[in-house]
């Protein structure tokens, strides 16, 4: 059976209104190698089994559902090994594991082992502010991929999609935006990132959160040079964007609680996560948390595409 909307749409509105509409009544899309289930971000994916070995038409749907829908949340796969899990990080391209430790419990280099146990994984990973994976390195990481492997009460992770945060910027504050630089530095090496930028796959316009590893913002001079904000700037411009964040988050946020068996694909620039503090309550009251991470090596440095300069009245 080809999809619905292969069957009915040619169309790309066509397409957003079923998708709006799956949305709505949260019906299942049949795929022809899978199902689909619009949830609040991204789709909730049943009916295949990504541990085995998957034909090449499957993987390239897969990647194709990725860039749509942002979030992939594959359902009940209790079959992907380690081995299993790095295979399908290599689907999307080169790892990258060079800026994280491994935890001697961690199966392979390539594995990131976080848990609210410290004899289990790392602790307190990923839980003090929203981010998008390796934003310190030049060309940040493109996916991040997820395996729960223990689930504990309030093992939760919360996405965010980026897009839908610079639409709903008021035109003065996007114009404003488009002209600032996160200047992100670790370990002594200074990486400046457009704070929005264009997305690789699909064009729209992002978001690079700041973290704690951004030092300092840079300002646009429309000449080909930058000014750097002093330090009262910086914390400014911090709080305008993480206020920004916090409004939006009402309504954007999805909080995923996981179930053993989930593995998520996540478009790590389209869409930022984090793990709230809870996440790090001890094994004694929650019981243990440990989650695998593999991350995807980023194939360009962010970049805008387009001209922050322009007068938004002659496009
Ligand atoms: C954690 O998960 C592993 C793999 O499923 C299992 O063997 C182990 O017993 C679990 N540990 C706890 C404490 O639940």
């Amino acid at each position: 059976m080809g999809s619905l909307r292969s069957m009915f749409c040619r169309h790309a509105m066509c397409r957003k209104f079923i998708i709006i509409c799956c949305a709505v009544v949260n019906m299942v899309q049949s795929h022809e190698f899978y199902d689909l289930k619009p949830v609040k971000l991204g789709c909730e994916i049943r009916g295949i089994d990504i541990g085995n070995p998957i034909p090449e038409e499957v993987i390239e749907q897969i990647k194709k559902d990725v860039t749509e829908h942002r979030l992939l949340i594959f359902k009940d796969q209790h079959n992907i090994s380690p081995n299993g899990h790095v295979r399908i990080g290599r689907w999307f391209g080169d790892l990258e594991s060079s800026f994280f430790t491994q935890h001697p419990k961690s199966p392979l280099r390539d594995i990131y082992r976080v848990s609210n146990d410290g004899s289990e994984g790392l602790r307190a990973i990923g839980t003090t502010s929203w981010h998008s994976d390796c934003l310190y390195l030049p060309k940040f990481c493109s996916y991040s991929i997820f395996h729960v492997i223990n689930v504990s009460k309030e093992a939760e992770t919360d996405f965010v999609p980026l897009n839908e945060i610079v639409e709903g910027l008021s035109e003065s504050q996007l114009s404003k935006w488009e002209k600032l630089w996160l200047v992100v530095i670790r370990k002594e090496v200074r990486v400046d990132h457009p704070l929005i930028y264009s997305h690789p796959e699909s064009n729209k316009k992002v978001l690079s959160l700041p973290t704690g590893f951004v030092k300092a913002f840079a300002w646009d001079t429309g000449d080909g040079t930058k000014f750097l904000s002093d330090r009262e700037g910086s914390t400014e411009i911090r709080n305008e964007i993480l206020s920004v964040l916090k409004r939006r988050l009402e309504d954007l946020k999805y909080p995923h609680m996981w179930e053993v068996g989930d593995f998520i694909i996540a478009d790590n620039q389209a869409v930022a996560h984090w793990a709230p503090p809870s996440s790090q309550k001890p094994r004694t009251e929650v019981g243990l948390r440990v989650l695998h991470r593999v991350t995807v090596a980023g194939k360009e440095a962010p970049e805008r595409k387009y001209d922050s300069f322009k007068e938004k009245d002659e496009l």
